[in-house]
């Protein structure tokens, strides 16, 4: 299995299987408060915030000629939201799912994941959210259990047939987090591993690579013993 951005010639492939998975068959006019979209819709998500939209391909499938598409087996389709009311820069999950053969095997969380990850990184989001059918226990099961989103309201009648949606919310704080952890072990990596007798006293001391560098400065300047140079009277010799 492959996760990877979404390209834009990918789009007839993730419609295909947001049609197949949603419960709502019909596409309607307007691209909000519904499952199924037109085909603009996604191109938009696409061209607007390339970064955060990816796509799970099935790779076991041997490509027979050039013009095989792609095996779309589930879709994350993400978007940054554009005039957030609360001023506080978030994104927003538009839709997400997975072909029947490929669930419960992590798929939508790896999807969501990197999806999440990149709001983060390209566009700062403070947190993400979406809505779910408050019949979808699957779903739910996800986003609250699996991925740590909260309750933030019913909105009644959301969805086209009627039926209510949780709006839900998820912090992204702890991505930020991770993410300055990652940089700063890259930054001790990228300071080299001391060699020899320095090396090791350093690893028994239980330090890391910038303080063992650290330590190997001061031994040098101590293996001059500049502190001890003295002049010499060498008059007495003839
Ligand atoms: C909801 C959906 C995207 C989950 O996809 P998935 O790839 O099967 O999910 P994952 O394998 O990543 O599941 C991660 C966790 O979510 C929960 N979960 C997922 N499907 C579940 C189910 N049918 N019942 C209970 N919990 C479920 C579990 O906690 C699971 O972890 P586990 O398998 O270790 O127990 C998929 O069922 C789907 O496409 N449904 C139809 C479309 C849809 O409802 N989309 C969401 C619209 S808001």
């Amino acid at each position: 299995m492959d996760i990877r951005l979404l390209h834009p010639s990918d789009i007839p492939h993730v419609q295909h299987a947001n049609i197949t998975n949603l419960p709502e068959k019909q596409v309607l006019p307007m691209p909000q408060n519904q499952e199924c979209y037109f085909m603009k819709y996604y191109l938009y998500h696409a061209l607007s915030w390339p970064q955060l939209s990816y796509v799970a391909v099935d790779v076991s499938r041997p490509k027979k000629t050039p013009y095989d598409y792609p095996r779309i087996v589930g879709y994350v389709l993400a978007k940054m939201e554009e005039d957030p009311p609360d001023g506080v820069q978030h994104g927003h999950i538009t839709s997400l799912s997975v072909m029947r053969t490929h669930r419960r095997l992590g798929i939508a969380e790896k999807l969501m994941k990197q999806s999440q990850r990149a709001m983060v990184e390209t566009y700062g989001a403070q947190y993400v959210s979406l809505h779910v059918r408050v019949s979808n226990n699957a779903a739910l099961r996800l986003y609250r259990d699996t991925l740590g989103f909260k309750n933030e309201n019913v909105e009644a009648k959301y969805y086209a047939d009627g039926e209510d949606a949780y709006s839900m919310k998820l912090e992204l704080g702890f991505i930020r987090e991770q993410i300055l952890d990652e940089e700063e072990a890259d930054e001790d990596a990228d300071e080299g591993e001391a060699v020899g007798d320095v090396g090791k006293a350093g690893e028994r001391a239980g330090v890391n690579g910038k303080e063992k560098s650290k330590k190997r400065k001061v031994r040098v300047g101590r293996g001059l013993g500049v502190g001890e140079l003295v002049e010499r009277n060498e008059s007495h010799k003839s």
